[in-house]
């Protein structure tokens, strides 16, 4: 069983953390080539609101195949040892998609963008553009920490 967890666990981080990779590498830069600053917050969410249905999904399989090993294999020590960082930074990437695509983005973030594209909508896509880097980086950090790590290879200490 834990086998099948883990196969479930990566393939729901290949098709959240890719689809994470080409909003953030393809479809903004494109958008913001081909469309004026005040067109751009409407064309994005037409071509993202079936990912952002996608990533709901694939996050919770990520975290209950992810919490299913850690209770299966006990491995809940290794949240106070530093050398499983990549644990960490497994739940940090995991907690912080749940709240935005769970809590922050329905309760306040979509209605705050859509009020600060209207006033200022070169600022708002830039940050919109940053937050997709930053979580981008912290994604690719963690999966090529929990690779390396899960097979006994510590990259920090390498
Ligand atoms: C609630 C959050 C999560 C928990 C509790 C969790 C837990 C785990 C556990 C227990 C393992 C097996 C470790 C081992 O065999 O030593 C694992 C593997 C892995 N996890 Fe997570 N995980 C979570 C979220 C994530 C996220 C967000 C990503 C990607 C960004 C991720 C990517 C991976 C990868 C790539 C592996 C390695 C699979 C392999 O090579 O065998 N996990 N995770």
């Amino acid at each position: 069983m834990p086998e099948i967890a883990r196969a479930l666990h990566v393939l729901a981080v290949v098709l959240w953390i890719g689809g994470v990779a080409m909003v953030t590498t393809v479809l903004l830069p494109e958008i913001r080539r081909m469309h004026v600053p005040a067109e751009r917050f409407g064309v994005f969410h037409a071509l993202e609101r079936r990912f952002a249905r996608q990533a709901r999904w694939t996050v919770l399989l990520a975290g209950a195949s992810g919490f299913y090993m850690t209770w299966r294999y006990d491995l809940w020590g290794r949240f106070v040892m530093a050398e499983f960082w990549w644990m960490h930074a497994m739940l940090a990437t995991w907690t912080v998609f749940a709240l935005m695509l769970f809590v922050i983005e329905p309760l306040f973030l979509d209605r705050a963008l859509a009020r600060w594209s209207a006033t200022r909508p070169e600022a708002a896509w830039r940050a919109v553009e940053t937050l997709h880097r930053i979580l981008l980086a912290l994604s690719l950090v963690a999966v090529a920490g929990a690779v390396a790590g899960s097979h006994g290879v510590n990259l920090l200490a390498w």
